[in-house]
C-alpha cells in the first residue's frame, strides 16, 4: 500500500461504517466534501470491481495517481471541483446518480448541509445508504458543526437511522447511517 491520503475520521467510527460498506458492495459511490481524499480512498479500495466513486469537492486536493494501484485499476474515480450547492455541481453530479452509497461531509454549516442533504439525498437509489459524518454535539473550538440540528430532524422525521458515536460527549464527529 503507498501512502493513504490523510483522513478526518475517527478510526472507531468509520470502522463501524466500512463495516457497512463491505456488506452492501456499493457500485455507484458519492462523496461531499472528499478534502484530501482519505475517506475516498477507503471507498475505492474496498468497492468492488467496476465501482465508480464520485467526490466533490470546492478545492479538488485529491489526485488517485499515487494510489490507483492499491485499489485496481478497474473501478473510475470522478473528482468534481465546484462549490456543492451550485447548480453547475448539481448538474455533473446528476450524470452519475443514483448512487448506493452516499457520504455527506462538505459544509458544516446549518443551511448548507439542508442543501447537500436535499439536493444529493434524492439521487440516493432504492436500499441505498445516506451517511452524514459530524452528527455528535461539536464542543470543540474552530470545530463547529450545526450537523447535529439537521440529524435530529431527519431522525424525528421517521427514517430508519443508525449513528456511530465513538465516546459520549466527544466535542466533534459522530456518523449517522440512513437506510432506504
Ligand atoms: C471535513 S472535510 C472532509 C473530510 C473527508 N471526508 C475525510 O474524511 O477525510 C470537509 C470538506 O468539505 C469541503 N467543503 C466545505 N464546504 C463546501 C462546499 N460548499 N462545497 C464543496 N465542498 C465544500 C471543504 O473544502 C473540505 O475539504
Amino acid at each position: 500500500m503507498i501512502n493513504p491520503p490523510p483522513i478526518c475520521q475517527i478510526s472507531w467510527e468509520f470502522d463501524k461504517l466500512l463495516d457497512i460498506f463491505k456488506v452492501r458492495q456499493p457500485k455507484n459511490i458519492l462523496e461531499i466534501g472528499m478534502d484530501k481524499g482519505g475517506s475516498l480512498y477507503q471507498w475505492a479500495l474496498n468497492a468492488p470491481s467496476g465501482a465508480t466513486i464520485v467526490g466533490v469537492d470546492q478545492y479538488v486536493s485529491y489526485s488517485d495517481e499515487a494510489t490507483k494501484n492499491d485499489y485496481g485499476q478497474d473501478k473510475i474515480i470522478v473528482a468534481i471541483g465546484g462549490d456543492s450547492r451550485a447548480t453547475e455541481t448539481i448538474v455533473q453530479v446528476e450524470r452519475y446518480a443514483p448512487f448506493n452509497w452516499i457520504f455527506i461531509d462538505g459544509s458544516h454549516r446549518l443551511d448548507d448541509v439542508i442543501q447537500d442533504w436535499h439536493n444529493y439525498g434524492g439521487m440516493v437509489a432504492r436500499r441505498g445508504i445516506v451517511a452524514f459524518h459530524d452528527i455528535a454535539i461539536h464542543t470543540r473550538p474552530g470545530m463547529e458543526s450545526d450537523v447535529p440540528i439537521l440529524w435530529d430532524r431527519i431522525k424525528r422525521a421517521g427514517y430508519r437511522t443508525e449513528e456511530f458515536i465513538a465516546v459520549p460527549y466527544q466535542g466533534w464527529g459522530g456518523i449517522g447511517v440512513i437506510r432506504f
